[in-house]
């Protein structure tokens, strides 16, 4: 049982995941929107990119988005680890989702498995980019602008980093497609009118990040040469 009264209950629990989660949707579409200059051809993308950056880590309100950011990520990870271990413990008592052989799909059954990759792969992404960003060396394009976009650039150079991330928003799509229409259902959205939409917003969203997330590596690693 947790010492956070918001947290007692199994309820409240699912309501944090839901605000916390859509509160994160919202990070994707903005940080997707960010990233898109790399489609752009190298002599364009380089300064866009590396404004956009810049702008991300030292515009005041953005910087308190960021551990707006961070605090979501934080509490969505303890929350879910907390509701899955009270899940196995209250044995016969899974959520209906959870039930397998059920009317679920696999993937909103795997949802903590899900989200550990994402974690993993959080992990991964942001000791190459945020952490290089922040404390590690990276040099200047003609501008005088820290140059992020050779730093991505060599990255998805790499053919495995390309793998790994392609894997990872596969990862993340499936996450979606349950993670956003639950989010909206635990909020009280599951008339029989809204649900069918939601469900199919949630899917659209679901495919439309993870597929545009995961062409960014393979189209620089295809179009862009490593510096
Ligand atoms: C190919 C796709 C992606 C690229 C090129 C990319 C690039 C970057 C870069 C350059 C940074 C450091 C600069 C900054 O803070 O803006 C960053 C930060 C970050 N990225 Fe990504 N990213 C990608 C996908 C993702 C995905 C799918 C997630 C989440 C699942 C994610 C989560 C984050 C987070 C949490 C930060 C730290 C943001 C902050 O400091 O407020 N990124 N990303």
């Amino acid at each position: 049982m947790s010492s956070i009264p918001l947290l007692r209950s199994s309820v409240s629990r699912k309501l944090v995941m839901s605000l916390t989660g859509i509160w994160l949707c919202v990070f994707l579409v903005v940080h997707l929107a960010g990233n898109l200059t790399l489609f752009l051809p190298a002599d364009q993308a380089r300064p866009l990119y590396n404004a956009y950056t810049r702008f991300m880590t030292t515009h005041p309100l953005i910087k308190v988005a960021g551990f707006v950011n961070y605090a979501a990520f934080l509490v969505h990870i303890a929350v879910a680890v907390l509701l899955t271990v009270q899940n196995r413990r209250a044995k016969g008592s899974r959520y209906v989702c959870d039930a397998p052989g059920g009317t679920s799909e696999w993937y909103s059954r795997r949802m903590g498995v899900l989200g550990a990759l994402v974690f993993v792969f959080l992990v991964l992404h942001l000791k190459v980019f945020w952490y290089r960003y922040h404390f590690g060396e990276v040099g200047v394009d003609a501008g005088g602008l820290r140059d992020m976009y050779g730093v991505v650039v060599a990255a998805f150079g790499e053919l495995w980093y390309v793998a790994v991330y392609v894997v990872a928003m596969l990862v993340l799509g499936f996450h979606l497609l349950h993670g956003f229409a639950s989010g909206f259902r635990t909020l009280g959205l599951h008339h029989r009118r809204y649900w069918r939409i939601v469900r199919r917003f949630g899917a659209a969203f679901a495919v439309l990040i993870a597929l545009t997330f995961a062409l960014m590596p393979i189209w620089v690693h295809l179009t862009t040469p490593p510096p």
